[in-house]
């Protein structure tokens, strides 16, 4: 995935932020630099994240989402270790996902702590695995780890080859909307900000060794969700109402696409008193704005290589 630049123009000029780019499989490369800048706390975001192209190249997620983040593990672990105070005062959070849970049926019930893992696509098998290993680093050598379990994320910025981004574009050009299946499918949806509050909060407070769900328990479907977004295009663009139905197009569904996610965010609610800030419209209407304020951005992130890949991964649908 290309490093859109534009994305850290906010906080180029921060005193504490500094931009080194490193493949995080470059083990040797990971653990200089932890030396260097005596890193004392590491959140781990880094992955492969989308289940489509983890269905047409699987290998590319096992090498960046396990291997990555065991070589993460280990320089942390060789850095660490190195140290007179070794662990103490550290912290190793890992960023996963809600679907390393697998699917719930439609019967209301949700994602826990204590859900079985069940990874049914090879995106959320590497996200289990990874998440296996951070747990092994802290029952193993005693590393202060967090794993964090999150539900499907919404916001600015987001590279358009997820479902709400590609489909705010694709309405402004009046292109196609490739609705897997029925559109029946369910997910949980958050604001990206609510997140990264979240991570802030749980980075600085949460309990080392435990899990955290972080959900919105805001649960749409799919079809629900795309009606909203060509409301919302068409009433901000001045189109008339209803304008832009005609470009839903069902296309033949994701193999084993997960029917329902949906995430118990209470425990976080409860021990740490985190709670989403943003309803789904209010996020949705600010979401729409930025894609439409942002059309440079999105030109820039879809020209070139992403447009080969678009083209590839739509063949024949
Ligand atoms: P996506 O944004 O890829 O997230 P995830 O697979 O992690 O949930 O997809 C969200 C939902 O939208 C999912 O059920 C698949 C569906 N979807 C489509 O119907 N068409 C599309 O073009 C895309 C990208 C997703």
């Amino acid at each position: 995935m290309p490093v859109s630049f534009a994305n850290l123009k906010d906080i180029e000029n921060k005193p504490n932020y500094k931009f080194v780019k490193m493949d995080i499989c470059d083990f040797e490369g990971v653990l200089k630099l932890m030396q260097d800048e005596k890193v004392d706390g590491i959140i781990h975001l880094a992955a492969e994240s989308h289940v489509d192209r983890s269905i047409k190249d699987p290998f590319t997620f096992a090498k960046t989402n396990v291997m990555g983040t065991l070589s993460l593990l280990q320089a942390a672990k060789a850095y660490w270790e190195s140290l007179p105070e070794k662990y103490e005062g550290k912290r190793f959070y890992h960023i996963s996902t809600d679907e390393v849970y697998g699917a719930l049926k439609m019967d209301g019930t949700l994602f826990t702590e204590e859900t079985k893992y069940q990874p049914h696509s090879p995106y959320s098998a590497a996200k289990a695995s990874s998440d296996h290993f951070v747990r092994a680093f802290h029952d193993t050598f005693g590393m202060p780890t967090i794993v964090t379990n999150c539900s499907n994320n919404y916001g600015p910025y987001q590279f358009p080859e997820k479902l709400i981004p590609l489909f705010i574009n694709n309405i402004r050009h009046r292109k196609p909307l490739p609705v897997y299946g029925k559109g029946e499918n369910i997910r949980d949806w958050l604001y990206v900000e609510d997140h990264a509050r979240a991570i802030d909060l749980i980075f600085h407070e949460g309990k080392v060794a435990e899990t955290y769900n972080i959900g919105g328990f805001n649960e749409w479907k799919n079809i629900d969700i795309i009606k909203v977004l060509i409301a919302t295009v068409d009433r901000l663009l001045g189109r008339p109402e209803g304008a832009d139905l005609d470009l839903i197009t069902y296309v033949t569904d994701r193999a084993g696409h997960d029917l329902r996610y949906a995430i118990d965010s209470r425990k976080l609610q409860r021990e740490l008193g985190w709670e989403p800030s943003l309803q789904f419209e209010e996020g949705i209407e600010k979401t729409v704005r930025w894609y439409l304020e942002n059309q440079e951005w999105m030109d820039n992130v879809t020209s070139g290589d992403y447009q080969k890949y678009y083209e590839e991964m739509y063949k024949g649908r």
